[in-house]
């Protein structure tokens, strides 16, 4: 049987730097920074943490909101659209090419994160 993705990408160490790095390059993009704008980033990541161990078949129980009543607000008012999905993307495979995972489980990852695309942005 395959491990979850979770353990294959390296259990909860990498799942944590991985996130870190991320929201680094999100904070530093002006194409995705402005929404963090006004967010309580550590409180943030742990949220994703959370949210990336469950999405990669981890030992997690989310408990945060659903994405799309998470994000609805910000595609009503921000304008959050498929660029800022794309770039958010784009930032994800980024990290975890630079964490040296390897290509085969950041295309599964990717996978995983763009069935979300339509709950996110509320369609
Ligand atoms: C790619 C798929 C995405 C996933 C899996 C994701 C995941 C999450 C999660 C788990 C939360 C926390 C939910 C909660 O508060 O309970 C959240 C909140 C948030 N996300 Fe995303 N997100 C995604 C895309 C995006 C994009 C594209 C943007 C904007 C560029 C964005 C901006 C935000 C912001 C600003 C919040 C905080 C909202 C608030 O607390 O008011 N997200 N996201």
């Amino acid at each position: 049987m395959t491990q979850p993705l979770f353990d294959r990408i390296g259990g909860m160490e990498a799942i944590m730097a991985a996130t870190d790095l991320f929201y680094e390059k999100v904070a530093a993009d002006p194409v995705t920074s402005r929404f963090f704008d006004d967010v309580n980033m550590p409180n943030q990541v742990q949220k994703m943490v959370a949210f990336m161990t469950w999405a990669f078949d981890g030992p997690s129980e989310y408990k945060g909101r659903d994405l799309r009543s998470a994000h609805k607000h910000l595609v009503a008012e921000q304008g959050l659209g498929d660029e800022h999905f794309d770039a958010v993307a784009k930032h994800l495979v980024a990290t975890l090419q630079e964490l040296n995972v390897p290509q085969a489980l950041i295309d599964e990852a990717v996978g995983i994160v763009a069935t979300t695309r339509d709950e996110v942005l509320d369609r």
